[in-house]
């Protein structure tokens, strides 16, 4: 596709603009999770859950593979991570919400890593000290989703460098400097950190074969933008004796004011895990882009855009119920739920999920022990 026609941006660093999710599969080169492969999964989950019914997750590369495996009584493990450098907002804990589904539906073991590194290397003002400090604040998010202590280990990368670092040197000897240049647009002022990252992005893709001594397939949760640093893994993989991981892949969340992704970098467009009700309140009031129409009137007459609205398009992360997601589509469609009226229902159902998870994160705080690997 030619660079102007394109009106969005998904790189592992920036997710801007209107995402086709559609041309980006093809992009990407990964598969759509087509009713065959849903099929198969849900001889296996029993009823799917509601971001595989909504199609939020998508996309994947080698599920079947890891579905060949399990049926014949091999378990995997399930990889995701996070790289801190601020608070956590409610798009982050999407794929999050769904791995711990994963993990309990199958039982296997996770493993999370926090690269305390990766926003360090490619942020100039952000510190080390920065990223620790948040990578302890988040990891009381990623405890209060719910894993199975038993189940879980989640590891610092400067922490747990030391059972890290042979194989981030495995893979890093056969990933060249030119393809790491051409895939993330590199140049010549990057640093070497950036350049040698996705080794360390690699490593837990690897570590259950060591840890279990026999070959050991990884199925790794994500947003899309993660697929590529697999893509180099899945290269490399089977030279150095470890199976290509698996991805399963989602969309964003959407902004509450724009296209692309919720940013960090924009307060206006997120809500923290620990905005408190008044907080939630505000911001969707103030920012959620609106289907409605303009008066009152022309709404009941007409009808709001549900497809376009982004308390609508929340709802959809946020409410399980199929039934009562239809009920509000519909009469948002049909002008009987005015726009006011639709914001609030998103507004309760977030003060109703944050503060169980607030109530969670509290807890954490005396779990951590349990959960966190080191050298
Ligand atoms: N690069 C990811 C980020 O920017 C962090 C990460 C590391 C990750 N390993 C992962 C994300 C595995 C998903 C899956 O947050």
């Amino acid at each position: 596709m030619k660079k102007k026609d394109k009106k969005y941006i998904v790189t592992p660093w920036e997710v801007s603009g209107d995402v086709d999710y559609g041309k980006i599969i093809k992009e990407f080169g990964v598969k759509p999770l087509d009713n065959n492969i849903i099929a198969r999964f849900k001889k296996h989950t029993g009823k799917l859950h509601y971001f595989l019914r909504r199609n939020i997750f998508f996309s994947h590369m080698y599920l079947d593979k890891i579905l060949d495996e399990f049926e014949k009584g091999n378990n995997f493990y399930l990889y995701t991570g996070r790289a801190p450098s601020g608070p956590v907002h409610l798009g982050h804990l999407i794929p999050w919400m769904f791995t711990k589904w994963l993990q309990d539906k199958f039982k296997v073991n996770l493993l999370f890593q926090i690269p305390d590194e990766e926003k360090f290397l490619f942020n100039k003002e952000t510190t080390l000290e920065a990223t620790k400090y948040w990578a302890k604040e988040n990891i009381l998010d990623i405890i209060a989703v719910g894993f199975d202590p038993k189940k879980t280990k989640i590891f610092l990368d400067t922490e747990y460098a030391g059972h890290m670092y042979k194989y981030a040197c495995m893979a890093a000897k056969k990933m060249t400097f030119s393809t790491i240049k051409s895939t993330f647009g590199l140049k010549d002022s990057h640093n070497i950190g950036i350049i040698f990252y996705t080794a360390m992005q690699s490593v837990p893709a690897f570590l259950p074969t060591v840890m279990e001594k026999k070959k050991t397939g990884v199925l790794i949760p994500c947003a899309i933008d993660q697929d590529v640093h697999f893509r180099l893994t899945r290269d490399v993989a089977e030279s150095l004796g470890f199976p290509k991981p698996a991805t399963i892949l989602c969309r964003f969340l959407p902004a509450l004011s724009q296209g692309g992704k919720m940013s960090s970098s924009i307060a206006n467009t997120t809500i923290w895990t620990t905005d408190g009700p008044n907080a939630v309140k505000g911001k969707i009031n103030k920012y959620a882009f609106s289907g409605g129409r303009d008066t009152v009137e022309e709404h009941r007459k007409k009808g709001g855009n549900p497809d376009i609205d982004v308390a609508y398009q929340w709802l959809t992360f946020f409410e399980e119920d199929d039934k009562k997601l239809r009920k509000i589509y519909e009469e948002y469609k049909s002008g009987k739920l005015l726009s006011g009226e639709l914001k609030q229902i998103l507004i309760d159902k977030l003060n109703a999920f944050l503060k169980v998870h607030q109530k969670n994160r509290e807890k954490a705080k005396n779990q951590l022990d349990k959960f966190i690997l080191r050298d």
